[in-house]
């Protein structure tokens, strides 16, 4: 049975509620805040959308996390049996520090397609469609850089690269830089990252770098929309991620994960609304008369249909949209 296309209009409307939800909060310093508002709005209108859902990745195991936790059921119950991949806020520091990049991202597959990633690192190399199939995450990134150059016809000084702001990627850096390509660093927020090179006008070729594992299964769904690639790599730290991994069936848990290991369907609805500006999405932007503009982007991978949805609220109407319900 093949997903409804209702539903992505459906989906795109719980990304804008959380963002929505959690926007208030830019630069207020309160992370978790910004964070539970949007889980508790994306829950609350998941109950309005035509599906069984299980969420397969969600804001952590039953146990620790009140809401969206994973093997939570939502939906209205109605319609197909679907797994859910949910980040009501991808990016929890970057609007607590009114950062960009942050965004309400949702992704629905038919059940049984989803990876259900253990939350630890993933190494991951992400690209666009015209380098789709030709790079390996197992090469020397020398060698991947200087291939990617070389399809896109340009010199390596030209060649753009994002990756996270972070210490562990020191080395991978210094090589980087030693090849002479430009970098972009994101300050957090890798799902928006990973999707950056799928869309030229972000001026991004590829993404590099480790970031979450879950963050790559849905940075994966969005990429089978866009016609790009996400190859992963987990990297548990210790037993106890290793165990976790052997636990949930991955046998090899270092293995390199393709587009279908983690996505193995074209079947899937992505959505994601900005919360503060990104590289290809608009922020929530505050108007006159208690509204509210929203920028979203809303893709179906069997027709490769992608939409970009801009929507005014009146933030009258919903009490939920306020912080603190004030
Ligand atoms: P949160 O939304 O949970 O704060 O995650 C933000 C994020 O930047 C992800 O996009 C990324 O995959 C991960 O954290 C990177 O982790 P770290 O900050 O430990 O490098």
């Amino acid at each position: 049975m093949k997903l409804e296309r209702e539903l992505a209009l459906e989906i795109v409307r719980v990304t804008e509620l959380a963002a929505i939800a959690s926007a208030p909060w830019m630069g207020l310093g309160e992370k978790n805040s910004a964070d539970n508002d949007a889980t508790e709005a994306m829950r609350a209108m998941f109950e309005t959308v035509s599906m069984q859902g299980t969420v397969v990745i969600g804001e952590g195991e039953m146990d620790e996390a009140p809401m969206l936790y994973i093997g939570e059921k939502v939906g209205n119950g109605s319609g197909l049996e679907v797994d859910v991949a949910v980040d009501p806020l991808e990016g929890t520091e970057l609007v607590a520090m009114g950062l960009n990049n942050a965004m309400s991202v949702v992704a629905v597959a038919n059940k049984g397609n989803m990876l259900h990633a253990p939350d630890m690192y993933m190494e991951k190399l992400a690209v666009g469609p015209l380098l789709k199939g030709k790079l390996s995450i197992t090469d020397e990134i020398e060698d991947t850089l200087t291939k990617a150059a070389d399809i896109l016809n340009k010199p390596l000084n030209e060649v753009t690269v994002m990756i996270l702001d972070r210490k562990r990627h020191a080395e991978l850096i210094a090589r980087l830089r030693k090849l002479g390509v430009r970098i972009k660093f994101l300050a957090a927020g890798d799902v928006a990252g990973a999707i950056a090179p799928s869309f030229p006008e972000t001026g991004i070729d590829l993404y590099l770098g480790s970031g979450g594992a879950p963050e790559g299964v849905l940075a994966a769904a969005a990429l089978q929309c866009l016609g790009g690639e996400l190859q992963g790599r987990l990297m548990p730290e210790d037993d106890e991620q290793e165990q976790r991994c052997l636990s949930m069936g991955l046998t090899n848990p270092r293995a390199v994960l393709s587009m279908t290991d983690m996505i193995g369907t074209d079947d899937v609805i992505f959505a994601a609304t900005g919360v503060t500006p990104g590289e290809f999405l608009g922020g929530v932007r505050y108007l006159s008369e208690q509204r509210a503009e929203t920028h979203s982007i809303v893709m179906r991978a069997k027709t490769r249909t992608i939409r970009f949805i801009k929507s005014i609220h009146d933030l009258t109407v919903k009490p939920y949209f306020q912080k603190n319900g004030s």
